[in-house]
């Protein structure tokens, strides 16, 4: 939607509260259905039940690449730029990649792939990946994409959870001057997996791998077979507006990760929405959003709101410091970057190499930039704004969740006035408010309070695969008729809103999520190990870093190898993002007599704050905490 002023916001926003049905019917009618919904919502909190659009028959595909053939069937869809910068990069119209869509769906349907089928997508950052995802979308199988830096333990849960039938994967992916073995990962993984039938890998990075008759086929050989069917075409499923789009896992604060779903309707409205509102989206521009499709990030932003709002997305595989810190600059001078959408992590961690590397790079045609993830910090958000965006470009700090689909409180790209580390206003239809511990609502400006939502959305989760109660008592149970955000949250004197970080047992360490129960329950798997506390604390370039102490004892006389294997187990267990950066061995926890753990004392040692550590006094063995104070990382 595009806004004028900020006055065309103010009242935009308040008939988006006042009529939600008639705002979103208005939204919705920009997008293309096979038929129109009955309904337009259908909600209670307490089960939850929510039903967007109900009635209407629609697939996701046809607006993200269908609809834009007659016009703009020439418009660049995917810029692709490779992980080694001396490699060609690739560029695919809306037609080309409708047609590969089309031709890998067929290739699916080969394969036995159906509607309401569960497919697991494992992939680096190629454009194949995006045509992967929207051919599931296309047949109505739902995706369930696992990011690349997932161990095969984390991926067999995922597959396992869901039932996933197939696995789409490649041999091997590239980021920076190392190789991830994703083929021999999927192997490993499927050895607990007896739900997958087939497994189609891509060639990439051409390492060798197996491949088993009978189970995995090339992505090649199957698409040769379709061009020898001679039937480029697969008309796209027609899809109710609350199947099942796909499930994507996000960590929690207790046990294993959930499957967040997304349904088709929904979701297509409100990420297309979002993105054409938040980032004010010219037809002309070109955008590029650094997040991997792995992530929500990469689904809600790199893919489905672009896409259906005819965009140009740039993908990029590799990382931002090979083969040199310069290579974010590069990119927005190799391809004429308009809008550029990050993170505060790969901000802070190119600030470090200083200016040289930006000086020399054409950035003149950024004209917005966008960061997620995390609360910005004010350092990092100035840098950004004079360096990169040399003060001439609104920066949109997006917050928002895996669950949420896509920007709950975000500026509008030049419309909303900017404070550095603040999210800003709810966007139209997002209606947030802050409680209490108890529950009560903080009313009034100048406050801060535990962030929720109050009134549905046309993308939030419907529910936790498998496990609807596990959704209602994570995120609908804390308080009554009310989303619970988990994020702790400031409202200034104006009304804007800033995030403070998470309030549950839940770390963001490099933007990404990861549950401290799930870390545990990995080091705990270690051979020596009693037992584990982690907790986060400040680190300069991830945001928080994970440090953990252990109880261990019975480990090797050297700790440096102990702490290692723990890493590694660590590694094995869930992948290599959740590595503890701080292991602290101990002889015992903090515990209550009623043998809590008391995190609140090992959030302080690790952030290096033992001055005063509370009340100590209902602990169990007071003595542990001078121990773990004096043996402090
Ligand atoms: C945090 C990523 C402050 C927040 C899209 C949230 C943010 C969690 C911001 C969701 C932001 C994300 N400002 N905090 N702009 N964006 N967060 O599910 O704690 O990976 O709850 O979704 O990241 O992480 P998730």
């Amino acid at each position: 939607m595009k806004i004028s002023s900020f006055d065309h916001y103010k009242e935009v926003y308040k008939q988006s509260v006042e009529q939600p049905e008639e705002f979103w019917a208005g939204v919705a009618d920009t997008f293309q259905w096979r038929k129109k919904w009955d309904k337009v919502l259908e909600w209670n909190f307490k089960e939850p039940r929510i039903e967007w659009f109900k009635g209407a028959k629609l697939n996701i595909t046809e607006n993200c690449l269908d609809r834009h053939l007659e016009e703009h069937g020439d418009k660049t869809a995917i810029i692709w730029e490779p992980n080694d910068p001396k490699d060609s990069h690739r560029v695919l119209t809306y037609r080309q990649l409708h047609d590969k869509v089309c031709q890998f769906a067929n290739a699916l349907k080969n394969n036995g792939a159906k509607k309401g089928d569960r497919i697991c997508i494992y992939m680096p950052m190629v454009p194949e990946l995006a045509i992967a995802v929207l051919a599931c979308a296309r047949i109505g199988a739902i995706h369930s994409v696992v990011f690349g830096g997932f161990s095969a333990q984390s991926i067999a849960d995922r597959i396992q959870d869901a039932a996933c039938n197939i696995v789409i994967t490649a041999d091997g992916g590239v980021r920076g001057n190392k190789e991830v073995p994703l083929k021999s990962i999927i192997d490993d993984a499927l050895v607990q997996c007896k739900s997958v039938e087939r497994v189609i890998v891509l060639t990439h990075s051409r390492t060798p791998i197996s491949m088993i008759k009978g189970r995995d086929v090339w992505w090649e050989d199957e698409i040769r077979k379709v061009e020898t069917q001679g039937n480029p075409d697969c008309p796209a499923e027609e899809m109710d507006a609350e199947d099942m789009l796909f499930i994507l896992y996000t960590s929690g604060s207790t046990g294993k990760p959930k499957g967040v779903v997304h349904t088709c309707g929904g979701y297509m409205v409100y990420t297309g929405f979002t993105f054409d509102t938040a980032f004010q989206y010219q037809p002309e521009e070109v955008y590029f959003c650094t997040a991997d499709i792995g992530w929500i990030t990469g689904h809600s932003y790199i893919v489905y709101g672009p896409l259906s709002q005819g965009a140009t997305t740039l993908m990029f595989e590799g990382i931002p410091t090979w083969p040199a810190p310069g290579r974010f600059w590069e990119i927005v001078e190799k391809y004429k970057v308009n809008i550029f959408y990050t993170a505060p992590t790969a901000i802070r961690s190119l600030m470090s190499f200083g200016l040289d590397v930006v000086k020399d790079k054409d950035l003149s045609s950024l004209n917005k930039l966008g960061s997620v993830g995390e609360p910005i910090n004010e350092e990092a958000w100035h840098w950004f704004n004079d360096n990169i965006g040399h003060n001439k470009c609104p920066i949109v700090d997006t917050w928002w969740q895996t669950e949420t689909g896509g920007f709950m409180i975000s500026p509008v790209a030049g419309i909303t006035p900017l404070k550095p580390s603040f999210a800003g206003l709810p966007l139209p239809g997002v209606q947030p408010i802050l409680v209490d511990e108890k529950g009560e609502e903080v009313v009034g400006n100048d406050v801060s309070g535990n962030l929720c939502i109050k009134f549905p959305w046309p993308g939030m989760l419907r529910t936790t695969y498998g496990d609807h109660e596990r959704c209602r008592t994570t995120y609908f149970a804390t308080y009554d008729n009310m989303y619970f955000t988990g994020d702790g949250c400031l409202r200034d004197e104006d009304g804007y809103y800033r995030i403070t970080g998470r309030v549950d047992d839940v770390l963001n360490v490099s933007g990404h999520r990861i549950g401290t129960a799930e870390v545990e329950n990995a080091i705990n798997m270690h051979s020596s190990v009693v037992e584990s506390a982690v907790v986060g604390y400040p680190h300069d370039i991830k945001g928080q870093g994970v440090y953990a102490f252990v109880v261990c004892p019975n480990k090797h006389s050297d700790d440096e190898l102990t702490r290692k294997d723990i890493i590694m187990t660590v590694a094995r267990i869930i992948g290599a993002i959740a590595k503890p950066d701080k292991i602290q061995f101990v002889s015992g926890l903090p515990k209550t007599r009623s043998g809590k753990i008391m995190r609140r004392i090992l959030r302080k040692v690790a952030e290096g704050d033992t001055g005063n550590l509370g009340d100590t006094s209902t602990l169990l063995d007071p003595a542990v905490v001078e121990e773990i104070k004096a043996g402090a990382l």
